[in-house]
């Protein structure tokens, strides 16, 4: 059944920094969609499911290709590496999971990572030094520039037809080879050999290639359901996250609408995702970070490892400012609470209700770095619990202070808390 909290399509999106676990409910509650749509970010996303105790991670393909009869798309406003797709996509066969063109469609528009990208990536943040962004080196920022510098630009079309391929490819190496050799003195890319990888890139995906506008406007017809699947996070978007350190889509729930082609009225649920506590990976201003042993143990109790890069991810209290933005932001109808089951046994649990910037509290969250910089964290405590949670099913089985925490956040960020995530398995997933 339906939770009946989500009839209409559906926008699951992560109010923090990422990795809120998006994957799982993505994936709980593909069962009752028929369409799952990726429509930001690329290979720099990870999204881990686990089904039947064994652990999937996927980068570009969205999660609903774990169930046959969902049709997953990669919309436009995806950076698309063909290399890591083909990947997945073989690595999935090989699990028995069924992958063709029926099933898997990749926007004609999207835009493709050249290795070009990936190069300049690295290169930018090595040359950056101290003032790096922490990128996760996917190629992500340079292929986005490309995109908004047209004439450098590769898009998924480009890759089928062979001549267009090799003009743009030998034009763009030349291009760059000046660029890298006078920037960072890199050695020449010989444009020959990306273009014989590319156009055999071109060749595999050329059956999946297809119009997502139109795949989700014939779906609207069909009153089918779609699910949309978030990358990233709200305080990522490059438009509305702590900016610099934020990746290069609007992957909050707004870059929805140009990421897969559709208009804003398709979508009536706005399904938030938080972790009961915060991480971020990379650069960038933390202001609930726990560099000590409490952030010890949020990681380690989590995993809390990057699933594209193993970096250890920076661990920190429940950040409630932050995420009251972001609701805001994306006009959220409903939150999942996740990872609830990694606050088992700490002493005392914080949440961040508010900001303190030279000497006065502010009254609203400031995506400006100059400002997190400084700000203080205005803390609440509440009691902790003990014991192990993953095997309750109902809300109401949740230790009181368990309930208690939940509810404290669903108050402070003004958004009814509909579903509580205690497990990694599909089924350590609670109705409210
Ligand atoms: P980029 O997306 O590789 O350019 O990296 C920019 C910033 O976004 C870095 O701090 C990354 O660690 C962060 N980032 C990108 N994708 C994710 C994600 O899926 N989860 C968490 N952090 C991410």
């Amino acid at each position: 059944m339906t939770p009946s909290f989500l009839i209409g399509n559906t926008a699951v999106v992560g109010l923090q920094w990422g990795d809120e676990g998006k994957g799982k409910i993505v994936d709980f509650l593909s069962e009752h969609a028929d369409v799952v749509v990726r429509y930001c970010g690329g290979a720099n996303a990870g999204h881990s499911v686990k089904i039947g105790g064994k652990k999937y991670a996927t980068h570009l393909l969205p999660v609903g290709v774990f169930r046959p009869d969902v049709v997953s798309i990669v919309g436009n406003g995806v950076v698309l590496d063909p290399e890591v797709l083909l990947r997945e996509i073989d690595e999935f066969l090989g699990y028995g999971i069924p992958i063709s063109p029926a099933n898997l469609k990749v926007s004609y528009k999207a835009h493709v990572v050249m290795p070009w990208h990936k190069a300049e990536d690295e290169a930018r943040e090595i040359a950056a030094g101290a003032g790096s962004i922490g990128t996760t080196k996917r190629g992500i920022g340079p292929c986005y520039a490309d995109k908004m510098h047209r004439t450098t630009a590769i898009r998924v079309a480009d890759l089928t037809d062979e001549n267009r391929l090799w003009e743009r490819i030998e034009r763009i190496c030349s291009d760059r080879n000046k660029v890298f050799k006078a920037l960072y003195d890199a050695p020449p890319l010989d444009a020959r050999p990306i273009f014989e990888l590319y156009r055999g890139y071109g060749r595999r995906l050329a059956p999946y290639i297809d119009d997502s506008t139109k795949l989700l406007m014939d779906a609207a017809r069909d009153h089918k359901r779609v699910l949309f699947e978030g990358a990233h996070a709200v305080m990522l978007d490059v438009d509305h996250g702590t900016y610099p350190y934020v990746t290069s889509s609007n992957c909050s729930a707004l870059g929805l609408f140009t990421g897969s082609g559709v208009p804003p009225q398709y979508v009536q649920n706005f399904l938030g995702i938080v972790k009961a506590y915060s991480t971020r990976v990379g650069g960038g201003p933390f202001t609930t970070e726990q560099d000590n042993e409490i952030g010890q143990y949020i990681r380690e109790r989590g995993n809390e490892y990057g699933t594209t890069t193993r970096r250890p991810r920076r661990c920190g209290w429940f950040d409630a400012m932050a995420v009251k933005y972001a609701v805001d932001l994306c006009g959220i109808t409903q939150v999942c609470v996740t990872l609830l089951d990694v606050l088992s046994g700490l002493e005392r649990l914080q949440i961040c209700t508010g900001y303190k910037y030279r000497g006065s509290r502010l009254d609203y969250f400031r995506a400006d770095m100059e400002v997190l910089g400084e700000v203080e964290p205005i803390y609440e405590t509440l009691p902790a619990w003990r014991g192990n949670i993953t095997g309750c099913r109902r809300f109401e089985e949740l230790p009181p202070e368990a309930q208690t925490y939940v509810k404290r956040i669903e108050t402070l960020i003004g958004a009814p808390v509909k579903m509580v995530s205690v497990g990694p398995e599909r089924t350590a997933t609670l109705i409210r």
